[in-house]
């Protein structure tokens, strides 16, 4: 079982030779924004980005610590239809009245929405300007903030307009999630047992253990994001263009984005909701396919139950996918190579594999046992 380290600040290092950066992860570390920028990049003039909620309640702290640095705001409408166009053009003239120039920072403040459309912005403007993460949700913190992922969505999909662009540095505060919805929280959690049951069967055991710890703000919290945050990295410098391994982070994700398409990506199933019930199909789908054994199958889904996240597709609010409808979404999926899926199935807890010959006759007749 890990030890937890006694102290309240980790640094994670991402290696990415001239790309490298910091994570750093700390109960109240946004009041050392300025510091920690200032230390590693210099005192530079800096534009935030956020959204509406983030504003409300912790917009004027990030301004207070920034002080004469920040050169203004730019506050977006909170929810996934931001990562849009429509959205992302005045964003970049914002920033450009601000009087961003090449060497200041953007910084994206807020969860996933925000920091993809932020970095976004951050990568094209001028012609890329770097930019800091300061994820507000437990998802933005283990995952979307982490690995240089950033982009908006077009009616074709998610994410399909984009750019590997990396942060300069990562803060995560985990005070902000105090004021995080518990469906928020909770969904953002379904990453987290991510890590452990796509590559580290102790984290998830030590999960087990410890989630309700993770939720109530103890200091299993910080280790968990940090422990998030190291396997994310680790992924992220051996492949840093997802050519290889870092589509094990897709664990849960070719159902659950077809799921997440089917609720309109929508408040009726949240991302962390769709990976959790994916998470569980890849596991189940595994071991029909005698890949994996049953009883790690149950256990993952055990886990992801006893947090209350869903795990089944009747569970969605509103109805269900049939067979068909899940398995037309799924092949628009951007994983989707020469017209056949790509699958992150499991050989047990922590044993993750990519799978790129899927025998679709099984496929549907799991679906349809699923779905039906
Ligand atoms: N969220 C998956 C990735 O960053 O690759």
């Amino acid at each position: 079982m890990q030890e937890i380290a006694n102290t309240n600040v980790r640094v994670v290092p991402v290696g990415l030779g001239e790309r490298s950066y910091d994570i750093v992860i700390g109960d109240g570390v946004l009041s050392q924004s300025r510091d920690l920028i200032a230390e590693r990049h210099g005192a530079r003039q800096c534009a935030i980005v956020c959204d509406a909620n983030v504003a409300r309640f912790h917009l004027e702290t990030l301004r207070a610590v920034l002080e004469d640095l920040c050169a203004g705001v730019v506050t977006l409408e909170p929810g996934e239809s931001t990562k849009s166009f429509y959205e992302l053009g005045p964003l970049c003239e914002n920033l450009l009245e601000l009087g961003i120039e090449r060497g200041d920072l953007v910084i994206a403040f807020g969860g996933g929405v925000v920091g993809d459309i932020g970095g976004f912005a951050a990568s094209i403007l001028r012609r890329g300007v770097d930019f800091v993460q300061i994820p507000t949700t437990l998802l933005s913190q283990v995952d979307s903030s982490v690995g240089g992922k950033t982009g908006i969505n077009t009616p074709q999909g998610k994410n399909l307009i984009g750019t590997f662009y990396q942060p300069r540095l990562v803060i995560a505060d985990t005070a902000l999630l105090e004021t995080l919805p518990e469906r928020q929280f909770r969904a953002g959690y379904a990453e987290v047992a991510k890590y452990g049951l796509l590559g580290d069967a102790d984290f998830f055991g030590w999960l087990e253990q410890n989630w309700r710890d993770v939720f109530s703000g103890g200091p299993g919290r910080i280790h968990a994001i940090e422990m998030s945050c190291k396997a994310k990295a680790a992924i992220v410098e051996a492949d840093e263009r997802e050519e290889s391994l870092r589509a094990l982070l897709n664990l849960g994700h070719t159902f659950g984005h077809a799921l997440e398409a089917f609720a309109g990506y929508s408040d009726r199933l949240l991302h962390g909701e769709a990976i959790s019930i994916g998470m569980a199909m890849a596991f189940e789908f595994s071991n029909e396919l005698e890949l994996c054994p049953g009883q790690d199958a149950q256990r993952a889904i055990r886990h992801l139950e006893a947090c209350g996240l869903p795990t089944r597709a009747e569970q969605i609010p509103g109805g269900k996918p049939t067979p068909q409808e899940l398995l037309t979404l799924m092949a628009q999926d951007k994983k989707v190579l020469s017209g056949v899926l790509t699958f992150i199935l499991v050989r047990g807890i922590g044993e993750a594999f990519v799978e790129r010959g899927v025998d679709m006759d099984k496929l549907e007749d799991f679906l349809t046992r699923k779905c039906s």
